[in-house]
């Protein structure tokens, strides 16, 4: 692409509901790398993003509060501006969905769709909690696994077993805000017929995401698209919608359109369709894999139904993993922003994910250890090393540069000529790649350093030295220059070292000889171990003092209630192990004898091979479980079940005190 592009990009817009965290950071570091170069390059760029405010959750955390959604959501929406521009996240402008704006905008396009009959009303029966007075989201129901039976699980899945359902599907629903049952009422709900758009949005998808996006996403066309409901009733933070009184948009209608909202407010004046539609207006969504389908299906229709351009690119990440798995706040690994600011610059995270970020959807780990040691030996150890030689032993020398050797010319060269690849890199979101080619333009310097060794060399001739410095302070301004999307304020130290403010990507071809440097001051330290440490060590205290307090019945997710006549249906019996032995080919299994006085014994198959040793139990009295029907097994059938504590892992058996006799009944 040549000449002056004009570039629309969005992240995801964060939910105003909870501090931003690492997770998120992954969101808005990516597309902010992107932009910085493209403005570098000359390019003009919108990158907008919004207060993401509607919806059921933030209506609730603003009653639990006593406050109203409104301050809620403004108060979480300055919180998070800041702490963006602390991560040095580029927002040309910060909206909200809860603004006029995007009320205009969402009339809009609702009305596009109505006028297009692309709406239709059908009437549902849903959980609704007279007590509260509301329908229940899934989310806010909470009942008994219908597949494992755990008890107090979400209505959309049981986080025990991993089982996906509906809420109409647990056993003994109850309100999750009250406790008590909902019952079902019927609501008339406003949906969208996607089904009408599959042959557009089937050529759409493979047309704007990546083939590996296309291909997980080809599925969805299998089967008719199911029309999606985008009203939700009274009561809801959110916009009314025009003609039907007391229906809200669901906040998924209005999310997406914050992203017009956003950008028209940011053009402070007119609107934003002229640069929307204008066909050279490229348009990019960078968004995190669990909302494809809100941006790759339901997003496009709407523009569609209002004659919108639809976006050039969506691009789709993966998520952040901490230290090899999901983010725990008990672990300490789910960090919020401004926790790990207070103990380490936003700048090293920004390089760390840099390294990580590809534009692939595989999803990104940052193990602490290797963060750790990457920023210590790359960023410190390889890269700012290039800087803290050269220009420390220049000022010994006064501060001025001279002129490049020769060979120093030809590895600047080497290091302008890569400039064309990074960028290419940089262009394709392959950020990683980037760095590894940066990286090795620091090889080369430490590398042609070490060769002169001009610590020795500076006390025998001054001017071979200052040629040396002046190579190796050529290759590092360079690398700066291209690191600068990562490391804005990095590279404005080197800004002001050079005495050069403003690096645009051009600005890498030049050669810098007899030039004076501005004192130098250290760029980066290193990290210490101990400042993580302290990191992960706040984390888990703030989970932990703002964790709920734990209701410590439901903590032991307790079976329902049983009366006595329940429990006498047990037959508990002392019995003694009379022989003990391994199950050939049963993994798992002990054959246990057991023996219940009077000459009466019994044989069971029982799970506890891990834990014990059939020479260690024969003669030890346990429990069992008398009257259990029989259970034909692979290998025998098995007459009972002994009595053991434990998940599978950590087993423990049953044994009564001495004094117990085999066959007593137990009550
Ligand atoms: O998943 C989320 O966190 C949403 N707040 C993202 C919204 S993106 C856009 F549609 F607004
Ligand atoms: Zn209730």
């Amino acid at each position: 692409m040549t000449g002056k592009r004009s570039i629309v990009v969005t992240p995801a817009l964060p939910y105003a509901n909870g501090p931003i965290h690492i997770g998120h950071l992954v969101e808005y570091s990516l597309p902010d790398f992107w932009v910085r170069f493209q403005r570098m390059r000359g390019h003009t760029v919108h990158f907008v993003c919004a207060a993401d405010t509607h919806g059921t959750p933030i209506m609730m955390n603003a009653k639990k509060q006593g406050i109203t959604p409104e301050s809620l959501v403004e108060r979480f929406r300055t919180e998070h501006m800041e702490t963006f521009k602390k991560f040095e996240i580029s927002f040309d402008h910060y909206g909200s969905t809860n603004s006029p704006t995007n009320k205009k905008i969402s009339d809009r396009i609702f009305k596009a769709l109505d006028n297009k009959k692309l709406l239709e009303t059908k009437t549902q029966m849903q959980a609704y909690c007279e007590t509260d007075g509301m329908f229940l989201p899934d989310r806010y129901i909470k009942g008994t696994c219908p597949k494992c039976g755990s008890v107090d699980q979400y209505g959309d899945g049981c986080e025990v077993c991993g089982t996906v359902y509906s809420a109409a599907d647990l056993k003994n629903p109850h309100c999750s805000i009250c406790g008590r049952t909902p019952i079902e009422k019927a609501s008339e709900h406003l949906f969208v017929k996607l089904e009408d758009f599959r042959p557009y949005l089937k050529e759409w998808v493979p047309e704007h995401t990546s083939p590996e996006v296309a291909k997980k996403l080809a599925e969805w066309f299998d089967g008719e698209l199911q029309s999606w409901c985008i009203s939700r009733d009274d009561p809801y933070f959110g916009f009314e919608i025009p003609g039907h009184p007391h229906k809200y948009y669901y906040v998924w209608f209005d999310a997406p359109i914050g992203y017009l909202a956003a950008l028209e407010e940011s053009l402070k004046g007119g609107d934003f369709d002229t640069l929307w539609n204008d066909p050279k207006t490229e348009i990019y969504h960078s968004i995190g894999k669990d909302i494809v389908y809100h941006h790759a299906l339901f997003w496009p229709s709407m523009l569609k139904s209002a004659d919108l351009a639809t976006p050039t690119g969506i691009w789709v990440h993966g998520m952040l993993q901490v230290n090899g798995a999901k983010m725990s706040k008990s672990r300490g690994t789910s960090v919020f922003a401004t926790t790990f600011q207070k103990h380490l610059d936003p700048v090293y995270l920004r390089y760390y994910l840099a390294c990580k970020m590809s534009s692939s959807i595989d999803d990104i780990d940052l193990n602490f250890d290797d963060f750790v040691s990457r920023v210590n030996s790359d960023l410190i150890g390889k890269i700012t090393n290039v800087a803290s030689r050269g220009a420390q032993m220049l000022q010994k020398l006064g501060g001025a540069m001279g002129e490049l050797s020769s060979e120093a010319k030809e590895l600047v060269i080497k290091a302008q000529d890569l400039g064309d690849e990074i960028a290419q890199c940089y262009e394709e979101r392959e950020f990683a790649k980037a760095m590894i080619l940066i990286r090795s333009i620091a090889d080369d310097a430490n590398k042609y350093f070490d060769k002169y060794e001009p610590w020795k060399l500076v006390k025998t001739d001054e001017a071979a030295t200052r040629q040396i410095l002046t190579g190796i302070l050529n290759q590092f301004r360079i690398m700066a220059i291209y690191l600068k999307p990562v490391m804005p304020s990095y590279a404005a130290k080197v800004e002001a070292l050079f005495q050069e403010p403003g690096y645009l990507w051009e600005s890498s071809k030049m050669i810098i000889e007899n030039h004076t440097l501005a004192p130098f001051e250290h760029l980066l330290k290193r990290v210490e171990p101990a400042q993580v440490e302290k990191i992960l060590e706040e984390t888990k205290k703030i989970h932990a003092a703002n964790a709920p307090a734990v209701d410590p019945l439901k903590a032991l997710a307790l079976q329902p209630t049983i009366s006595i006549d329940d429990f006498q249906k047990i037959d508990l019996r002392v019995a003694r192990i009379a022989a003990a032995q391994h199950v050939e080919g049963a993994g798992k299994l002990l054959q246990l004898t057991l023996d219940l006085g009077n000459g009466v014994t019994r044989n069971v198959f029982s799970g506890i091979k891990s834990a014990y040793k059939p020479e260690d139990l024969v003669g030890k009295m346990t429990v069992m479980v008398a009257n259990l029907a029989p259970r034909k097994m692979k290998f025998g059938v098995s007459e009972g079940m002994v009595l053991a504590s434990g998940d599978g892992e950590n087993i423990a058996l049953l044994f009564p005190d001495t004094k117990a006799e085999p066959g007593q009944r137990i009550n």
